[in-house]
């Protein structure tokens, strides 16, 4: 029998803190060598968006996670990122379990976004602002203010901002210049514009760009990039599909100018340099982070109440 998980099953099972430390865990095992992941698989499906195929394997498991960005979904009422996750026995091959993907991107997302701030804003910075209060933004609003963070909320349709402020406890902020410029922001949209132009950034500020997970897409301008300093999730994926695409090719950013944040958590690297000192945080999003949400699943499954088990053969 092979567990079939909904998304209210992968709510109940992890909580945004839970995640949090699921997400840690998985970076950690990744930047230590132990979790393995080859690169992302793009499928066009331009220009309404693309397929991505995401395998990871460690702690003796195997994941796939097929799943979708298609930002002009929003128009026709549809999610932009829908997903469904396999998971199997990395010593026999075997099935463990299919999860529903979405819900579980969400809380690996925002929890990325949050343990990138934690680990990489000042000590004392104060409230977070999201922007984009979509699927991903307000898992990750949800994230921080689990974590004991005052949030901010601003999305260029207003009624969406108010709506997530009022499910999360949240405020909208009073502008989108009042949002760009908190001690953290996390950026979520499509990545269509660029939301920070050239010198819009202040001294000590961090930034989780979250938005920019595939070919084309940008939320920085990429000068105002190269004058921070980078961390990403990972340099394979991010100088090809995140905000660093548009500066590698530029000469505007070397390798080594640009730390892994599992590096920065494993202590391999160090983090913030400075009080002063501007950092961003480049996110494609990782099939490693995906396998920590499924073991953190799986974990509780025997615990779901009402969780599907399907006789699969
Ligand atoms: N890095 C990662 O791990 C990761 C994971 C999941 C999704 N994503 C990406 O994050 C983005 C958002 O995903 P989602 O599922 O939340 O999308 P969504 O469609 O649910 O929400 C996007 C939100 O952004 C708002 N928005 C659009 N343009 C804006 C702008 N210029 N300023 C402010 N708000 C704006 C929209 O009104 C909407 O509320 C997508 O590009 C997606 O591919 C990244």
């Amino acid at each position: 029998m092979v567990p079939f998980l909904t998304a209210e099953n992968v709510l109940a099972a992890v909580s945004p803190e839970r995640a949090v430390e699921a997400v840690r865990d998985g970076f950690v095992a990744y930047a230590r060598g132990e979790w393995a992941m080859p690169p992302k698989i793009y499928v066009p499906a331009y220009p309404n968006g693309d397929f991505r195929a995401m395998p990871a394997i460690g702690a003796g498991h195997a994941v796939l996670k097929w799943v979708t960005s298609f930002p002009v979904n929003l128009e026709k009422g549809l999610p932009t990122v829908k997903a469904i996750v396999l998971v199997s026995d990395a010593e026999t091959g075997m099935p463990v379990a299919v999860l529903e993907g979405s819900a579980l991107t969400a809380l690996r997302t925002g929890a990325a976004a949050v343990l990138a701030a934690e680990t990489l804003a000042r000590p004392e910075a104060g409230a977070a602002a999201v922007i984009g209060t979509g699927v991903n933004g307000r898992a990750t609003a949800r994230t921080f203010i689990a974590r004991g963070r005052e949030v901010i909320l601003w999305d260029v349709d207003p009624e969406r901002a108010r709506t997530a402020a009022e499910e999360l406890g949240a405020s909208v902020a009073a502008s989108r210049e009042q949002a760009l410029s908190a001690d953290i922001v996390a950026t979520v949209t499509p990545g269509r514009e660029p939301l920070f132009a050239e010198n819009s950034l202040l001294p000590g500020q961090h930034v989780s760009l979250m938005g920019a997970d595939g070919p084309g897409k940008c939320e920085i301008a990429p000068r105002e990039l190269a004058r921070t300093h980078v961390f990403c999730d990972d340099w394979t994926q991010a100088s090809h599909a995140g905000e660093l695409q548009h500066l590698v090719p530029e000469n505007l950013i070397a390798r080594e100018q640009v730390t892994q944040l599992g590096d920065v958590l494993a202590n391999f690297a160090p983090g913030r340099r400075s009080a002063e000192e501007i950092t961003t945080f480049d996110s494609t999003g990782l099939a490693i982070q995906d396998l920590a949400l499924a073991l953190a699943v799986l974990e509780r499954v025997g615990e779901l109440e009402g969780a599907l088990e399907l006789p699969l053969w």
